[in-house]
């Protein structure tokens, strides 16, 4: 529908954007810079967003412009995952069986992460993302994964990546220990009206068809920004990624039935 309307090639707001393809919004350029800062120091992040902000995005990214070799990346985005399946699914992408119990696995962690850290010039890349699904054990755990020779050194980096109640659970009492670890906090927003245009504009543009049908959007259409969410912090409508793909898809279809030339508010600029 929107393909055919737009002349693209691609149907647009797809869930694997190519990496040359991603909008570099001003929060999008916030957050990269920081997951390469947690990168380079090792440290512990937490990475909030609301369903559809581009978080697992900005990762993937991330993962996309590191040298596997020397960064190992490990994703996880298991939402029942313990410790025991935790260290599990990390030992056995190193190649080691885990021990049974998980006091055992604990420490063939450590040990596996520190010579990958100080024998083979690697530096690990730990991902959990949707941990606002974390259990309670597992949260706990991340101390323990955090705890390498007291404190003064991390042979890998740690980015618990997950929806604003991931903040919330961590404000929690119990977790007060981990809180203390976290060295970068990164919330990411919606995009603003402005950069929602643009945004529109460069989906189109850069999966457009090369004969040039694709235009810049004249207007944005009305209601861009029902679909998103309210920023709880500074309480404003602003549109996720994932929200524009529905809204621009109703717009075509509107203007695909009611005119051939389609509502004003998506008529390209240029045209009639
Ligand atoms: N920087 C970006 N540029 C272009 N499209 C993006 C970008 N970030 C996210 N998207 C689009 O939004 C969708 C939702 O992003 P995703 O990373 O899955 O959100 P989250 O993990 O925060 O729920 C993606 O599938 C992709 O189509
Ligand atoms: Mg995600």
């Amino acid at each position: 529908m929107i393909k055919g309307y737009f002349g693209l090639t691609e149907a647009p707001f797809t869930k694997y954007v190519p990496a040359a393809n991603l909008f570099h919004s001003q929060a999008w350029q916030e957050l990269s810079a920081r997951l390469d800062h947690i990168v380079k120091n090792r440290a512990l992040g937490v990475i909030t967003g609301e369903v559809g902000a581009g978080k697992s995005t900005a990762v993937r990214a991330l993962s996309s412009r590191l040298d596997p070799i020397r960064y190992p990346f490990i994703y996880i985005a298991d939402s029942g995952l313990g410790p025991r399946g935790f260290y599990r699914e990390v030992l056995s992408q190193f190649g080691v069986t885990p021990a049974f119990y998980q006091r055992d696995a604990r420490r063939q962690f450590d040990r596996v992460l520190m010579d990958a850290y100080e024998n083979q010039g690697k530096q690990p890349v730990l991902i959990i993302d949707q941990a606002h699904l974390l259990s309670a054990s597992m949260l706990a755990e991340v101390r323990f994964l955090t705890n390498f020779q007291f404190d003064s050194l991390s042979p890998f980096a740690l980015i618990l990546v997950g929806q604003p109640e991931l903040r919330a659970t961590l404000r929690l009492r119990a977790f007060e220990p981990v809180r203390q670890r976290i060295s970068v906090r990164y919330h990411l927003g919606g995009l603003e009206e402005q950069e929602t245009r643009a945004y529109i504009e460069h989906v189109l543009t850069v999966e457009g068809d090369p004969a040039g049908h694709q235009q810049p959007l004249h207007r944005l259409p009305p209601g861009c920004h029902g679909p998103g969410r309210t920023d709880r912090r500074r309480g404003q409508r602003t549109a996720g990624a994932t929200g524009l793909r529905a809204v621009v898809e109703g717009f075509s279809q509107v203007a695909i039935e009611g005119s051939a030339e389609g509502p004003s508010s998506l008529r390209p600029t240029g045209g009639t």
